[in-house]
């Protein structure tokens, strides 16, 4: 696209904190700092020095539970500070919300099931898969209604692909809002996919040579419905049953949902019961009203599909500070909607100098890809960013690049590289430089 604003080497030549710099903002800020409080890792500490080594610790003495206690496991009692949060001020109720999965405490590229991060515009539906049904109709052949059962006879595939909100870091246009890489960065995951391709669907139905675009709708309560060019459909849309192996989750679609790989999140329709095949788009509430991007001169983009290149580090940040000096790892994630990220450049001092980061485990396709520096901290200040390059030659810009294209007034697509500030006592705030 045209105005896709890319990144430069430029240092920053004047540096200006934008620390909640708007009278909103302020608020916001505390209430974020507040409730990242309670998502920092506890301290390691065992509570009895009677189980600390050389000593033989009380749980080797004593049986442990039996295999029956959990049927479905459960993560450790230690770790239930790995929860998926909501920022409460964000939306209005429960059914029509979102929260956050808690990127600075996962690792790797997989997100788990349950800490997948969930945005329903009429709360999650429940539904018996057998009383589901998915409809294909319009300008088709052939319409058809298919069961559950009939799409898992269908041929399948396996695809790991990130699932992004278009307004993942979309309080962060005016200046430095949450201070919380969970809130600034986490609606999105990264799961692993099975389903049946859109295009064995629709080539059943038999697609008339006028049918440019279709429409996707959900059986939940908002009925929520977004248009899709066919091109798209055909290319690489799966119609998914399992993620991560196992069933979808409720708050993920359950039984089928749609998986438009690269695109906004909006377009991937959980509960998935109706596809219409037409000439044009539908132009529905969710493409006029919402997911549109006003832009600095009053315009606004419209179908503003593809995810750009972003990259986060998610370790330090400020649910995970620097607990020790000396050898540390600073770890983060990549992605982009048009490839793989081939390149994450990161610095420690504002940008004054950058240096290529170690990217670890498989480079997918419209996939997170996972990125560490190891390094050593003395006690000094950092600033800290990530710069991700995709395998177009795009490279991700800077906030203020960003607004130099789009202005201010927006919600949505937000790739701006991000600063974490360290101070000297490990802290880590969200903050901007320009
Ligand atoms: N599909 C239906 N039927 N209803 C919804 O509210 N929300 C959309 C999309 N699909 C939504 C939906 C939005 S805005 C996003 S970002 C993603 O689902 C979120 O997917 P997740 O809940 O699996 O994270």
């Amino acid at each position: 696209m045209a105005d896709e604003p890319q990144s430069t080497d430029r240092a920053p030549s004047r540096r200006r904190f934008l620390k909640s710099t708007l009278a909103g903002g302020i608020a916001a800020a505390t209430a974020g700092g507040a409730a990242a409080q309670q998502a920092v890792a506890p301290v390691a500490t065992s509570g009895n020095p009677k189980n600390l080594p050389p000593r033989v610790p009380s749980w080797t003495q004593v049986l442990g539970d039996g295999v029956a206690t959990h049927p479905y496991g459960k993560p450790s009692k230690f770790e239930k500070h790995v929860v998926r949060r909501d920022v409460e001020w964000l939306t209005a109720s429960r059914e029509s919300s979102v929260n956050f999965t808690p990127l600075h405490a996962l690792d790797g590229i997989i997100t788990p099931n349950g800490l997948c991060f969930e945005r329903h515009h009429g709360g999650a539906a429940e539904i018996n898969p057998a009383d589901h049904r998915l409809i294909i109709h319009g300008l088709v052949d052939k319409p058809l209604i298919f069961t559950v059962g009939d799409l898992m006879r269908m041929p399948r595939t396996n695809r790991v692909h990130f699932l992004e909100c278009a307004a993942n870091s979309g309080m962060e246009w005016r200046g430095s809002q949450l201070n919380s890489c969970q809130f600034t960065h986490g609606m999105i995951h990264n799961v692993m996919y099975t389903g049946v391709p859109l295009k064995v669907i629709l080539d059943e139905a038999g697609v008339k040579p006028a049918g440019k675009w279709l429409l996707a709708e959900g059986a939940d309560s908002s009925a929520m419905t977004r248009s899709l060019p066919i091109a798209k459909a055909m290319a690489d849309c799966l119609v998914a049953f399992k993620m991560n192996g196992e069933a979808l989750r409720t708050e993920q679609g359950y039984p089928i949902r749609l998986v438009v790989p690269g695109w906004e999140g909006n377009l991937w329709v959980k509960w998935l019961r109706r596809i219409e095949v037409g000439d044009k788009p539908w132009y529905t509430h969710e493409e006029t009203s919402k997911y549109t991007t006003l832009m600095g001169d009053g315009r606004a983009r419209q179908f503003t599909f593809v995810m750009d290149a972003k990259s986060v580090v998610t370790n330090p940040s400020p649910e995970a500070p620097l607990l020790t000096k000396g050898r540390n790892v600073l770890s983060g994630l990549a992605w982009s909607g048009r490839g793989t990220i081939p390149r994450v450049d990161v610095t420690l001092d504002g940008g004054r100098n950058w240096r290529e980061a170690r990217i670890d485990g498989p480079v997918l396709d419209r996939s997170l890809t996972r990125f560490y520096v190891d390094f050593d901290w003395k006690g000094e200040e950092l600033m800290i960013q990530s710069r991700a390059h995709d395998s177009t030659g795009y490279v991700q810009p800077t906030k203020d690049e960003l607004r130099a294209v789009r202005g201010v007034n927006n919600i949505y697509h937000n790739n701006g590289i991000q600063t974490w500030l360290v101070r000297a006592t490990g802290e880590t705030e969200n903050v901007e430089i320009s």
